[in-house]
């Protein structure tokens, strides 16, 4: 029609026209300002059958809040911590250009947010991908073992086509854990210690969450070592497209069946959706998956729609969550989206004072 219209119209039309198309796309194309408010709270979660962690969650939760912007997004978070001990937040794949005291680096870009206070971070979201954000003090018990991180998802200005042809995200955090300091803040995580537990966005199978598909589904699972140990993560009866590191896509794409998720790293891998069955996606390293003698750790299943599941399923009449992954909170476009699954419980002295 507008084809038509400019073919037609007069002069004054074509011009009308030509400037409405350009505004609309300068406006599709313009840097967002984003605001967003988060806390540090202590709580405990639930992490496997028998086993609870105190963590540092923010707000409340752990993995943290899905934060998701565009690339070019200008972005201000301000942080409260309401925690015993001090705290910042690093912007990971952040480059940080021209705010490097927004870099969340405690004595290097900024002093570490004490107990009580709040600080404003702010920065453009200069690189697309899957990038994340955790705190910077202590990394190796206040990352390690006690849940300070989130997945951080800046869409590209140009996507890719491989990109394009993605029909539902999955957002796969991988962490370690230390039962013996579980329930001690400030302690953990030295060289000596090992960790003992493994989960996947905080939940160890078969507290875990199934990935529901149906038939033609391209899915692109966005795997992040958000804990101390490399996590190799295969899946069964599907190819994998690895398509980017680090939030970079890869200029050749391959295929690749199990994927070493290690700490910091993020591994986004493309998967269509053409074998209809169930299908565990597993970390394939033996320790991660021994929790106490019985299986655990971090794994799920690829459930089809229409697959009948048997009485034996381990996961039959399970409750689904559709956003355990995310999925459903990155379809709503951009914000930050947070999911009650993941909250925990405060402690019994704080709940007393509500
Ligand atoms: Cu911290
Ligand atoms: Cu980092
Ligand atoms: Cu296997």
């Amino acid at each position: 029609m507008i084809q038509g219209l400019l073919r037609r119209g007069s002069c004054s039309t074509r011009i009308l026209l030509g400037l409405v198309l350009a505004v609309s796309c300068w406006s599709q194309a313009r840097a967002e300002p984003r605001e967003f408010n988060l806390t540090i709270d202590e709580v405990t979660i639930n992490v496997a059958p028998g086993f609870n962690a105190s963590v540092f969650a923010f707000n409340g939760q752990v993995p943290g809040p899905l934060i998701h912007v565009r690339e070019g997004d200008d972005v201000t978070v301000h942080v409260t911590n309401n925690t015993t001990l001090p705290h910042t937040i690093h912007w990971h794949g952040v480059d940080q250009l021209g705010t490097w005291k927004s870099d969340g680096v405690p004595d290097i870009t900024q002093k570490a947010i004490q107990p009580g206070e709040e600080f404003t971070y702010h920065w453009v979201a200069n690189r697309p991908g899957s990038l994340w954000y955790h705190c910077h003090v202590n990394v190796w018990e206040h990352v390690a073992i006690r849940g300070m991180w989130g997945p951080l998802v800046v869409d590209p200005k140009n996507p890719t086509a491989l990109e394009k042809s993605v029909t539902k995200d999955v957002i796969m955090m991988m962490n370690t854990w230390e039962s013996p300091y579980a329930g001690m803040y400030g302690k953990g995580g030295a060289p000596a210690d090992v960790a003992d537990y493994f989960s996947v966005n905080a939940k160890s199978f078969p507290l875990s969450q199934p990935v529901r598909v149906k038939k033609g589904d391209v899915v692109r699972f966005r795997m992040y070592g958000a804990g101390d140990e490399v996590h190799e993560m295969h899946l069964h009866g599907h190819d994998q497209l690895f398509s980017h590191k680090d939030g970079y896509a890869l200029s050749s794409p391959y295929y690749v069946d199990t994927v070493p998720v290690g700490p910091g790293e993020r591994y986004d891998t493309i998967v269509k959706m053409n074998n209809p069955g169930l299908f565990i996606f597993h970390d394939h390293v033996d320790r991660h998956l021994n929790m106490g003698g019985m299986l655990g750790g971090p794994i799920t299943v690829i459930e089809y729609e229409g697959v009948a599941e048997d009485s034996w399923y381990a996961w039959n009449g399970k409750k689904f969550d559709p956003d355990f992954f995310y999925s459903e909170s990155m379809k709503k476009g951009y914000g930050m989206f947070g999911n009650v699954t993941f909250i925990g419980n405060a402690p019994k002295s704080e709940r007393r004072g509500r």
